[in-house]
């Protein structure tokens, strides 16, 4: 794997430091070529491809599911991660919840809609970095449905999804999990996750506009909560007005799919795969990371959290007093870090290396002298 080669790919890699792929990730270059080519498609022909488009798309459908480990009838494409919670909320409801467990710190994608569904947030009364899920589920009800970041974007906290989801499924309470911060840089093996989502313009590196859903298709029950003429078993049958279901996760693409977001995407999946898969790109990662950690404590400085190693993620937050202050000191020397409350959050991804991180706490430092 050369990754320096990869790197240069990155004409704003070559020029500037760009640690805010927590925020979006820079499109990828294979992206990028797809999307032109799509459009120059649409162009030159206009609708004279729709079959073979609709061919092509279930092809990343079955590179998401591998991604995921899940099967490609449980994946489909909605417009946002709020989108595919707002969806599984409704699915809840239909099994009868009536509540559901978080954490205060979970970044709103995974709390509002079920709050606006009419479920009950119940959150944990340990914080949102404990790793002793014993201790976390004693504020549980027994029945609520458990719904986390796989990683926090407050506090980049990486949760032990597999010993979670072994807990959820010893109450026999399903797990839904926003992979939104992690899906791309940290392997994840949703194969016995009910719900997954991940919004596709962070670690994907493929543009705004879509995430990725997971549902198992046991939770398609009716009365589905929205629905469309793709979502009919047979679409082609225009006359009957009878809604018959495809009992399948693609039933939520209702209508003519975000065909460029979803070629993007499949860009960037048969590229990962090429490099080694994301097993290869979070062993990259995860050098850096320490190599963040490590350095940051010989300068002297401190990481606003020093999580165990297996709780680490490719997001480090350092301290600062104004922070809107810093993030456009930085910015004004060609560093993008992001504010998030007190701190300025790092976000590390394959593109960064050493120098990138060298850089960013030299300037950091001289901050908060
Ligand atoms: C954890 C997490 N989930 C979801 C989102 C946003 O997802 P969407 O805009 O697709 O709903 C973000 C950030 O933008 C995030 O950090």
């Amino acid at each position: 794997m050369n990754w320096d080669t990869e790197r240069n790919r990155l004409p704003l890699c070559r020029t500037e430091t760009y640690l805010m792929s927590a925020a979006a990730g820079i499109l990828h270059p294979d992206a990028l070529e797809v999307s032109k080519n799509f459009l120059d498609q649409l162009h030159q022909q206009g609708d004279k491809c729709w079959e073979l488009n609709v061919v092509a798309m279930d092809e990343v459908r079955v590179l998401a599911a591998q991604l995921l480990n899940s099967k490609p009838e449980e994946i489909c494409f909605v417009s946002s991660s709020s989108m595919a919670f707002s969806l599984a909320a409704q699915l809840l409801k239909n099994k009868g919840h009536r509540k559901f467990f978080s954490f205060r710190e979970e970044f709103p994608t995974s709390t509002l809609p079920f709050i606006n569904a009419g479920l009950e947030p119940e959150f944990a009364t340990t914080d949102g970095f404990s790793h002793d899920w014993n201790q976390i589920l004693k504020s549980h009800d027994e029945k609520s449905p458990i719904v986390l970041s796989s990683v926090e974007s407050l506090t980049g906290f990486s949760h032990p999804i597999e010993v979670v989801n072994s807990f959820a499924s010893e109450k026999g309470v399903p797990l839904l999990v926003n992979a939104t911060q992690s899906l791309g840089v940290i392997p994840l093996d949703a194969s016995k996750i009910p719900f997954v989502c991940a919004s596709i313009h962070k670690w994907l590196m493929s543009g705004f506009g879509l995430s990725i859903f997971k549902v198992r298709q046991d939770y398609l029950d009716d009365p589905l909560p929205v629905y469309g003429w793709l979502s009919q078993k047979d679409p082609w049958k225009f006359f009957e007005h009878k809604v018959e279901p495809l009992r399948e996760a693609r039933v939520f693409e209702l209508g003519c799919p975000a065909l460029l977001q979803i070629f993007s995407l499949g860009a960037v999946l048969k590229w990962i795969q090429k490099m080694g898969g994301v097993s290869a790109i979070w062993s990259r990662v995860k050098e850096l990371v320490e190599y963040t950690y490590s350095r940051s404590i010989e300068l002297g400085l401190s990481p606003r959290h020093l999580f165990p190693t297996e709780n680490r993620s490719s997001l480090i937050f350092f301290p600062v007093n104004d922070v809107g202050a810093a993030e456009k000191s930085l910015a004004d020397q060609g560093i993008y870090v992001s504010a998030r409350s007190e701190n300025l959050r790092v976000a590390i991804h394959w593109y960064n290396n050493k120098d990138d991180i060298d850089r960013f706490l030299a300037a950091y430092s001289k901050l908060i002298k």
